[in-house]
């Protein structure tokens, strides 16, 4: 197969400058640090398999940052701005804004990057007056407000979250019920359970082009994985009961915000469980800490200090995965990264990202590139 070859040739020629440098620095001509190496862009390599995404932001619209993101990449989520707080009026009644969330879109259309919108209800960077008020007037706030963005990225975003992390950490061993499981949001305050199902047929009727997800972090969580399995499969069970042929959500986005200690065989187990019910899966905002440092310590940290052997229990991490993700590409629609560099990750101080603040490649750049070579080694 195509991409085989490709993967050996690259494995065959980086096996020297990867695994046996001693630095945390990876392959670069001397003399010019910038320089890429000669490598395939991964969105080639992975072309048989899924599109590969990642983020945009301001910081990523201009330079080498843009030129990475369009070499590599062919789908792009914005990491901020078309959130509820990046594109929903100030107050009720008010303007969209609209414009900065249009300049990312057009330019990765541009680009030939597609969209994946993010997101349209959540408990977080949403306005507080969107979940204030009488249940009747915050069911409209969401009605109007899903109505509002599918409407205006009609032709141009062909997936979206619809809901965001509706679904509690720390579930109760032999929790059997999901409705036990949810969030107490704004959202789930005004409408209980049902503001889950509101938003996605709302969505559905407002633009039934579009591809329905529900994305949720902490889905290598067995009991996590268990509760949105049994919501995603009665919410579709209902709604296809009432004669529709197609599922109301049609894909579960897994979050992946992972450490090097996550378990790949509850991230295989997660999988499994959602192919059960006959949804697709996307694995949405991909990172994985060299260390789990989070709380306010996440951001900024530039590149934090991280040892040779953790660079390369990363790179490991990151093989590990792309070789269960390739297993599993019947299943999986799209992997996305959530940002290209350690300076610029939310999670910087856990240097989480295949590029480091200089935008040199990592360890963990050639590990996406060549998994299966990467844990031959
Ligand atoms: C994060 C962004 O990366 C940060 O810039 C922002 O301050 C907070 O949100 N799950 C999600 C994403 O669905 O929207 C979050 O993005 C990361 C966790």
């Amino acid at each position: 197969m195509k991409v085989k070859i490709i993967t050996v040739i690259i494995s065959a020629l980086l096996i020297f400058s990867v695994f046996s440098c001693g630095s945390t620095q990876t392959a670069t001509t001397a003399g010019n640090a910038r320089q890429q190496p000669q490598i395939q862009p991964l969105k080639i390599i992975y072309q048989d398999y899924f599109p590969i995404g990642n983020i945009i932001k301001d910081n990523y619209m201009r330079g080498e940052y843009l030129d990475l993101l369009i070499e590599h990449f062919n789908y792009a989520t914005a990491e901020n701005s078309m959130k509820p707080s990046g594109l929903g009026p100030r107050e009720r009644g008010g303007e969209y804004n609209w414009a900065p969330a249009d300049r990312m879109v057009d330019l990765m259309l541009n680009n030939d990057i597609a969209i994946h919108g993010h997101t349209l209800v959540w408990h977080n960077q949403t306005h507080a007056w969107m979940t204030e008020g009488s249940p009747e007037v915050v069911r409209q706030n969401m009605i109007s407000y899903i109505n509002a963005v599918l409407a205006h990225y009609k032709g141009r975003v062909f997936s979206w979250d619809v809901v965001n992390e509706a679904v509690i950490d720390g579930i109760n061993p032999g929790e059997q019920n999901w409705r036990n499981c949810l969030r107490p949001s704004g959202w789930y305050q005004a409408m209980g359970a049902d503001y889950i199902d509101l938003a996605f047929r709302t969505a559905r009727a407002a633009d039934p082009d579009v591809l329905l997800f529900y994305n949720d972090y902490n889905l290598n969580n067995p009991r996590k994985a268990t509760m949105v399995r049994d919501m995603v499969r009665d919410l579709n069970e209902r709604y296809r009961a009432e004669g529709h042929d197609r599922n109301l959500i049609e894909v579960i986005g897994m979050q992946a915000h992972y450490s090097t200690s996550v378990s790949i065989s509850n991230v295989r187990a997660a999988l499994d469980m959602f192919r059960e019910i006959g949804v697709s899966v996307a694995i949405t905002e991909l990172d994985v800490e060299t260390r789990t440092v989070g709380g306010a310590n996440s951001g900024t940290g530039r590149d934090s200090f991280a040892t040779d052997t953790e660079q390369r229990i990363q790179a490991l991490t990151y093989a590990n995965l792309f070789q269960l993700f390739k297993e599993y590409s019947d299943l999986i629609i799209r992997v996305s990264f959530w940002g290209m560099d350690d300076e610029l990750s939310w999670k910087s101080f856990g240097n989480p990202c295949l590029w480091d603040s200089n935008l040199e490649p990592k360890q963990a750049f050639f590990a996406v590139a060549d998994p299966e070579g990467t844990l031959n080694r």
